[in-house]
């Protein structure tokens, strides 16, 4: 998939128009590798777009509130709520993140490939770090930096690019307990490519 270099409101409710789903109905894999083990609580999916990840935590019994400005890409995540039989745990709320703070404590803040150039940047992952409740945790997955030089496809702006360690101010008291690179096979129509992501996961203390 192809980034354009800025994408506002407008961009995704049209990019999410089409029938099918412009994203995979698959959880992220490091999504999968990093929550799998957490007992299920309150969650909420910070640009969760077509929900697949709201919906994964939502199969594993997790309340989910799912933000993102589009509510195009939302209309299509409750569909596959409804679908895969958990529309009751997907609560979405649309809001522009660039001004959201939380209206409650999380047990798991989740920011999947959102980028954002500073400052809004800044003040949405502090937003998500404040979020996090009493032996919650943020988990952040995103394209890295890296990927520009090194990595296939993602965004190609670097204004809108970090990397994990570049996010590790903005966590406030969390504890910090892994910023890493790592690397995510693309199934592409040149054969199999390497796209270079970066996970975060930060707790706070209970
Ligand atoms: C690449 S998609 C990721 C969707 C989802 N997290 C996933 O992994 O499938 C980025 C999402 O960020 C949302 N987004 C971008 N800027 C936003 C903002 N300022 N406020 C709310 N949502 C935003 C877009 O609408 C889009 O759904």
């Amino acid at each position: 998939m192809t980034y354009p270099r800025r994408m506002n409101q407008h961009a995704w409710d049209e990019r999410y128009a089409g029938a099918d789903l412009v994203w995979t109905a698959e959880a992220n894999r490091f999504l999968v590798a990093e929550a799998a083990d957490l007992p299920p609580g309150r969650a909420v999916d910070l640009a969760a777009g077509e929900c697949r990840n709201a919906v994964w935590l939502a199969e594993r019994g997790w309340e989910v509130d799912a933000v993102d400005f589009s509510a195009v890409g939302l209309d299509k995540g409750i569909r596959l709520a409804e679908h895969r039989g958990v529309a009751t745990r997907v609560h979405p709320t649309v809001a522009d993140l660039g001004d959201w703070s939380a209206p409650a404590r999380y047990d798991l803040v989740l920011v999947a490939y959102l980028h954002l150039p500073r400052p809004a940047r800044d003040r949405v992952f502090a937003a998500a770090a404040t979020a996090v409740a009493p032996g919650g945790t943020l988990l952040v997955i995103g394209h890295d930096l890296s990927n520009l030089e090194r990595g296939y496809g993602g965004p190609q702006d670097p204004a809108v690019l970090t990397t994990a360690p570049d996010l590790v101010p903005l966590l406030g008291d969390l504890d910090l307990v892994r910023a890493d690179p790592v690397e995510r096979p693309v199934t592409t129509p040149e054969g199999e490519r390497v796209a270079i992501d970066h996970v975060l996961r930060a707790v706070r203390r209970a």
